[in-house]
């Protein structure tokens, strides 16, 4: 039931112009001539060949032949909405971010959730970390919170991202199997990397299999920064927290329902939308002073690490509403850009290696899946401010700029005729202070793997625990070589001696060995492995 009025929302207005509706129409080809025939070739005589001249034909057969981008390398399978945030005060106090900057602004949003291992057909309730990816088109340009539905992450440094993802993508011979991480290569690389430790117990947990897309958490994960007008920086941690509460399905219903509806959560946000029920989250930060970073006994830069919420509360600042479903999935969904890296000002990085080695990856990945450097122009991630730079050239231009520009500077600078000239007021990064050697090691405040693991896992409620202990079996099981099920229970019991037991009798395992010092291959080149004794529990 769409007929309810829809509040206005800056970026639908700004796709119109992208929009068409033929229903009516006479329909034409890409060149506007109209077509009385569609569905019959042109023939030389009634039962000849096809005639090369026929256009029609060749244009509607070439078309269909390209129309599938490369997917996403990870998060392939997704969904999206567009919606609002709004703002539930004036914070600028804690960034000059303006989309915070009053109480009842909206800006409009568009959110895209995803599974993380799976192909774009792959099923909905695949035990898989969830994407929660929010694109806010703010009025001094995109920001993009590119975050997931776990707090924290599997590995501490971007570089080892590409082996994580060959590990838990499907075998490179056989391209079996298709469910997340149930195989060898994906836990022969976890049970040698513990810093995974804290992240398996979500993945292992109810929070793996969500019941609806609105009944989850959304976090940013890395440790970023707000910046107010006066240049102090804070530490925030970002999160969203759904209105309906995080509820899960049991994995006994994930497997059913994978069986019988694979769409179930795409369903699920579509109906919900379609019939007035709009999802919402309220967005919440950890606020932390710059002065207090070293307070914490793990690393504010440490992406397997969270704040726990009885250090540092979550401030809600505002919520995000979707209300309105694509009109075309594949312009809108899949040719969405988000980038961690795209920022406004009032918001700025950390040092978190993880999260810098993201702001490579990104742009380079959407250079080849939307083809070319021009996808900033695509409707859907085009800003909803104007855009002025010395950009030109390049595959599927679609602006056309005036002037003699695409240089800077040049003596018209100021009352520029041919182009727009550089001014304060644009985005300064945060003048933090930087020193070093350039050096390939590992901080020590980075080795504690498994307290935080630890503390998630006793946690959990009785039956939350069963659920880990149950599904670690299923995962486990599946594993045919016999060391990587022994040494996963090893690096199991540094979490707690109880689990590591259960899962081991599930397994058949009699004797649990527990590796001395579990092996890490993280130190780095220039690190003195004497100096790193990681810690035990
Ligand atoms: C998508 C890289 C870690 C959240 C992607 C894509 C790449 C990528 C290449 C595909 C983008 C596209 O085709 O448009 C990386 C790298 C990481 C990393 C190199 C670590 C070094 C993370 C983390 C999070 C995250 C820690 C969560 C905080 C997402 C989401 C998407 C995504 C939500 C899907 C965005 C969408 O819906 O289009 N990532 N990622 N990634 N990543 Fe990451």
């Amino acid at each position: 039931k769409k007929s309810q009025k829809e509040p206005k929302n800056e970026k639908i207005q700004d796709l119109h112009v992208n929009t068409e509706d033929g229903s009516g129409e006479m329909m034409t080809n890409n060149q506007g001539v109209g077509i009385n025939d569609d569905q019959n070739s042109l023939l030389a005589g009634e039962r000849g060949p096809t005639l090369l001249e026929d256009f029609q034909f060749r244009e509607k057969m070439t078309h269909f032949d390209h129309e599938r981008i490369p997917e996403r390398i990870v998060h392939a399978r997704g969904e999206g909405a567009h919606g609002y945030f709004e703002s539930y005060g004036d914070f600028s106090e804690l960034t000059k971010a303006s989309f915070l900057g009053e109480k009842g602004k909206r800006t409009p949003v568009f959110a895209r959730f995803s599974t993380v291992a799976g192909f774009r057909g792959s099923t909905d309730l695949a035990r898989d970390v969830r994407g929660f990816a929010v694109k806010f088109y703010t009025d001094e340009g995109n920001y993009d919170l590119v975050g997931n539905n776990m707090p924290v992450f599997f590995i501490q440094d971007a570089m080892k991202f590409p082996d994580l993802i060959h590990a838990v993508k499907p075998e490179q011979d056989n391209e079996i199997p298709q469910a997340a991480s149930a195989h060898n290569t994906f836990w022969d690389f976890i049970s040698l990397m513990p810093e995974s430790m804290h992240m398996i117990m979500w993945a292992m947990s109810d929070r793996a299999l969500p019941r609806s897309l609105a009944m989850m958490e959304g976090f940013g994960v890395h440790t970023f920064r707000f910046v107010n007008a006066k240049g102090k920086s804070s530490f925030v941690k970002f999160h969203w927290k759904p209105k309906l509460g995080t509820h899960s399905v049991t994995w006994e219903e994930a497997q059913k329902i994978s069986g019988q509806d694979p769409d179930f959560h795409r369903r699920d946000l579509w109906n919900a939308i379609e019939s007035g029920n709009f999802p919402e989250w309220e967005f919440g930060v950890q606020v932390v002073r710059e002065e207090d970073e070293h307070k914490f006994d793990f690393d504010l830069l440490d992406p397997t690490k969270l704040i726990p919420e009885e250090l540092v509360q979550v401030q809600i600042l505002g919520k995000m509403v979707l209300n309105r479903n694509p009109d075309n999935f594949f312009a809108e969904t899949e040719q969405i850009a988000f980038h961690p890296g795209h920022l406004v000002p009032g918001i700025d990085f950390t040092n978190d290696p993880l999260l810098q080695g993201r702001l490579f990856s990104y742009t380079d990945t959407q250079l080849s899946r939307l083809g070319g450097p021009n996808f900033a122009e695509i409707p859907i991630n085009r800003p909803i401010v104007p855009v002025h730079n010395n950009q030109r050239g390049g595959s599927m231009r679609l602006t056309i700029n005036k002037g003699k520009g695409g240089y800077h500077p040049n003596q018209g600078n100021g009352g520029c005729p041919y182009q727009a000239a550089m001014a304060d007021g644009g985005f300064v990064s945060h003048h933090e202070r930087i020193e070093g050697y350039k050096i390939r090691k590992r901080s020590k405040s980075f080795l504690d793997h498994f307290s935080q693991a630890k503390l998630f896992y006793e946690s959990q409620t009785a039956l939350e625990q069963r659920h880990i202990i149950e599904a670690l079996r299923f995962e486990l099981g599946k594993v045919t070589d016999e060391k990587i099920r022994e040494r996963m229970v090893g690096m199991l019991s540094y979490v707690n001696k109880e689990l590591a037991k259960n899962v081991a009798e599930g397994l058949g395992i009699k004797e649990i060995k527990t590796p001395e010092k579990p092996l890490n291959h993280s130190y780095g080149a220039d690190a003195n492995p004497q100096d790193y004794q990681p810690t035990t529990v």
